[in-house]
């Protein structure tokens, strides 16, 4: 891996992505987000791993997509490189993600925030989609994503004036989950993933897809998939420990069976 950074021992059951392109602030080029779909395919597939952080430096988290390896290609050029596939890869994930973010998460990079399941901040962060200053638009969820979360109004000013809020603003507007003091977002993070990892994997796992659902289905649909999860628990290990352990008054061992 040449832009990443990946640490599998970082705390127990949790895997660490840190991007690893300082000088460009993390920007994303092609490579570092196929690195991250790899990267994330393996942890999926890793019986230890439980929780995935991804991070980037105190700077920036990214600062978007890699405009100047971008800036020279034609319209058939991008849909022969189909990046967005990565893209779809990434949100496939089966393992909760959490972004852990300081300073500029622009672009790509605010989209690739959004496509984790939360979002720990520093003070410092700073949001936003401004492809409309370089003549384009967000590509990757921006339009959706934010918008789902900040509503119409706040979500079609930032993406048509390319503004930025801060951590304060997207944590009232509930983009993100938490905001903290710059020397401690990544060990926030870590404290939310260890909270997660202590609980049954695959519960973790299917609450997930389930929570995700309801943004692509209606109502009943949703709740008919929501269904079929919660009875399909049943038949884990980690099920009758949990209750088991309640009932024991003990504190339950998840083994994500
Ligand atoms: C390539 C980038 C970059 C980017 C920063 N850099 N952002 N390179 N792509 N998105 C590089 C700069 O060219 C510079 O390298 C170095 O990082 C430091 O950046 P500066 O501009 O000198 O820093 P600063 O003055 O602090 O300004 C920070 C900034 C600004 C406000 C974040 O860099 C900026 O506006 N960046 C672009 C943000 C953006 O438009 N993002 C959306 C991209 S489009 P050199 O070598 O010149 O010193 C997009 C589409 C996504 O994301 C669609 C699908 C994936």
């Amino acid at each position: 891996m040449e832009f990443i950074k990946v640490n599998k021992a970082y705390a127990k059951h949790i895997a660490l992505i840190q991007l690893n392109r300082p000088k460009e602030l993390n920007a994303l080029n092609l490579q570092l987000m196929g690195e991250i779909r790899d990267c994330l395919k393996e942890l999926d597939q890793d019986d230890e791993v439980r929780v995935i952080i991804i991070s980037g430096d105190e700077r920036a988290f990214a600062a978007g997509a890699d405009i100047k390896q971008m800036a020279g290609k034609s319209t058939i050029d991008m849909w022969k490189v189909d990046q967005f596939s990565t893209w779809d890869q990434i949100n496939k994930t089966r393992k909760p993600i959490i972004a852990a973010v300081s300073g500029f998460a622009l672009g790509g990079g605010c989209e690739l925030a959004m496509t984790c399941d939360m979002i720990v901040a520093s003070e410092t962060a700073q949001f936003g989609q401004p492809e409309i200053k370089i003549g384009v638009m967000p590509g990757a969820g921006g339009t959706q994503r934010l918008t789902k979360a900040l509503g119409k109004a706040k979500a079609m000013e930032l993406v048509l004036t390319g503004k930025f809020i801060s951590a304060e603003e997207a944590l009232g507007y509930g983009l993100i989950n938490k905001v903290v003091p710059v020397e401690v977002y990544l060990k926030e993070a870590v404290s939310l993933a260890s909270e997660i990892a202590a609980m049954s994997p695959i519960a973790v796992q299917m609450a997930k897809e389930a929570v995700k659902r309801s943004f692509e289905v209606p109502l009943e649909e949703g709740l008919h998939f929501e269904r079929k999860n919660f009875y399909m628990l049943f038949s884990s290990e980690d099920q009758k420990e949990g209750m088991n352990a309640f009932v024991e008054k003990r504190k339950p061992d998840f083994k994500g069976k």
